[in-house]
């Protein structure tokens, strides 16, 4: 399983109230502890952090918030020394407009590196096309000294790379292969389905009451997106050891699709980092959620979808998704540990690779922010101004944000009981959520029966357990609305899961056979009658 770090909120050694790479040197016996496989670390590499690091100046440094690249060194000769590996974020779609690159791009119409990037003149005295960023307002930014506008599908600090351009695609498969000759054991790469554009860039269809259109259809899985993939993989991968793990984080990918990434036949990704499950649903601002039952109709066409060919990566959330156990479960502290533990059973016993995001594993929640001076998020900042700039109430729109920004994600690593949760002696870059006090890693470790025991039990059962990792997987009760219920089967061992994931108690007509091997959340004497949030494992043959 991987374990991801998002740097700046992890651990801070230095007590400039960001984390830092020895923050995470200092919890690797933490991570050991919990049994973790892989480590992957979102960007510390030299940024203006306009969007936390996803913002490139420089790949192949450290940025001195997070440290140096001796830390960096340390680190991975230290995660080895416990078996784990470490992968980085590799976010070459876009990098950040302080860039060497970008900045010799924009320098003039007729720089060698002019056509690194998306650049375009006016149409009509407007942007090349219609174009909306993912993080509101226009994908176009007009440069006044040249006078044509360049292409920033995230924010207008993060200008595309035009992959087109095979000068562009070598510089990133040696920026690579210096990474991995000095030991990183491989890479997520941040939407690399979105690098091959559709020739032409026409216009999106128009988003629901506004003027701007969607680029996805222009962007998501371009004709050479599979071309491009090859030939980093003969750059790069091909040849070196194939314990290497190269991770394509690829939003709208269809399920058609990532089975032909993740062919290995095809040589292209190792697995796909896919999003419709937690993106179902009309809009990340507003709707109705999807249903239950949809959910676990997604979960389960993936399944399905990849049962032969092709891998895909088990999440709940990451640095960019609500907490879990806010948004799936149930953070009233009746519930909160219970409903942790049953979505943990639920995800990690799926077939796939499963993912923890820090601070999932003690059953963290969303963060009780106020007002919006309370949010960093760009993301969540540019939303607000929008929203409130086209009429929304402002209290309308936090609420909006109190569920979905991704700040909840952001808040530091509750450690201790100790002031600001032991993430730093000095003043957190973003507020602590303040039930640090009963929510924290070191209450977790001392109890048997938290969230954080029940992950470190559920990763040792998939290293014991092949049937965890290798099984098929087949979906029971699938309209059932509030129960998650599958089995797994390798020869003659199978393994049935069944989880109420929800508030109330529920019986069910349904026979578990097996003896069980973890029940949480409920006194557990019966398998057909489950209490609020209770999960159950259990083991035949
Ligand atoms: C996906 C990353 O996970 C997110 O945090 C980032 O803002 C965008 N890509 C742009 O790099």
């Amino acid at each position: 399983m991987v374990y991801q770090v998002y740097p700046r909120s992890f651990a801070d050694s230095d007590g400039d109230g960001i984390g830092d790479l020895r923050g995470v040197l200092g919890k690797l016996d933490y991570l050991a502890a919990l049994g973790i496989d892989v480590l992957w670390l979102s960007p510390f590499f030299p940024s203006p952090q306009d969007d936390n690091g996803y913002d490139v100046s420089d790949y192949q440094d450290v940025d001195p918030t997070f440290g140096t690249l001796a830390d960096l060194d340390e680190l991975l000769r230290r995660a080895h020394d416990h078996g784990i590996r470490v992968i980085l974020d590799l976010v070459v779609n876009h990098t950040s407009d302080e860039h060497p690159w970008f900045v010799e791009s924009r320098s003039s119409t007729t720089s060698p590196k002019r056509d690194w990037y998306w650049w375009r003149p006016a149409r009509d005295g407007r942007p090349p096309n219609n174009w909306q960023s993912a993080f509101s307002g226009s994908a176009w930014e007009l440069d006044e000294a040249s006078g044509e506008y360049f292409l920033h599908l995230f924010s207008r600090r993060q200008p595309d790379l035009n992959w087109e351009n095979p000068e562009v695609r070598q510089a990133i498969y040696s920026m690579m292969n210096w990474w991995l000759d000095r030991g990183v054991d491989g890479f997520r790469m941040d939407v690399i389905n979105l690098i091959s554009k559709v020739p032409g860039l026409p216009d999106g269809p128009l988003i629901a009451g506004g003027p701007l259109g969607d680029p996805w259809d222009g962007v998501v899985c371009g004709p050479r997106i599979h071309e491009f993939l090859q030939e980093m993989h003969r750059s790069v991968f091909a040849g070196r050891a194939s314990t290497l793990l190269n991770v394509g984080e690829m939003p709208g990918v269809t399920v058609e699709e990532a089975v032909l990434f993740t062919d290995p036949a095809r040589a292209q990704v190792d697995m796909v980092f896919q999003f419709e499950h937690v993106t179902m649903g009309p809009d990340k601002w507003g709707g109705t959620p999807a249903s239950f039952s949809a959910l676990k109709a997604s979960i389960g066409r993936w399944q399905v979808g990849l049962a032969e060919i092709g891998w895909n990566s088990l999440y709940l959330s990451n640095h960019d998704q609500p907490r879990p156990v806010s948004r799936f479960g149930s953070d009233d502290p009746r519930w909160r540990v219970a409903s942790a533990c049953a979505l943990a059973t639920v995800v990690h016993l799926h077939r796939g690779t499963p993912y923890v995001y820090q601070g999932d594993e003690i059953g963290m929640t969303n963060a009780p922010f106020g007002s919006i001076e309370d949010y960093r998020d760009i993301e969540s900042l540019n939303h607000f101004a929008h929203a409130v700039g086209v009429g929304q109430a402002p209290d309308d729109v936090l609420e909006i944000l109190r569920g979905v920004s991704r700040d909840n994600a952001r808040t530091p690593m509750q450690w201790s009981a100790d002031p600001h949760a032991g993430f730093t002696t000095g003043s957190p870059w973003l507020a602590v959520n303040p039930n640090y006090v009963e929510v924290n890693a070191e209450a977790a470790m001392a109890d048997p029966d938290s969230v954080w025991h029940h992950y470190r039990r559920l990763i040792a059962l998939r290293h014991s357990e092949p049937v965890v990792a290798l099984g098929d997987f087949t979906m029971l009760l699938p309209d059932h609305p509030t129960v998650y219920t599958f089995t797994r089967r390798l020869d003659d061992v199978v393994l049935t899961v069944v989880a109420n994931l929800s508030s109330s108690p529920v019986d069910l007509d349904l026979t578990v056979g097996g003896e069980p091997l973890f029940v949480t959340g409920g006194p557990g004497a019966d398998p057909a009658h489950l209490e609020p949030w209770e999960a159950r494992v259990h083991r035949a043959g």
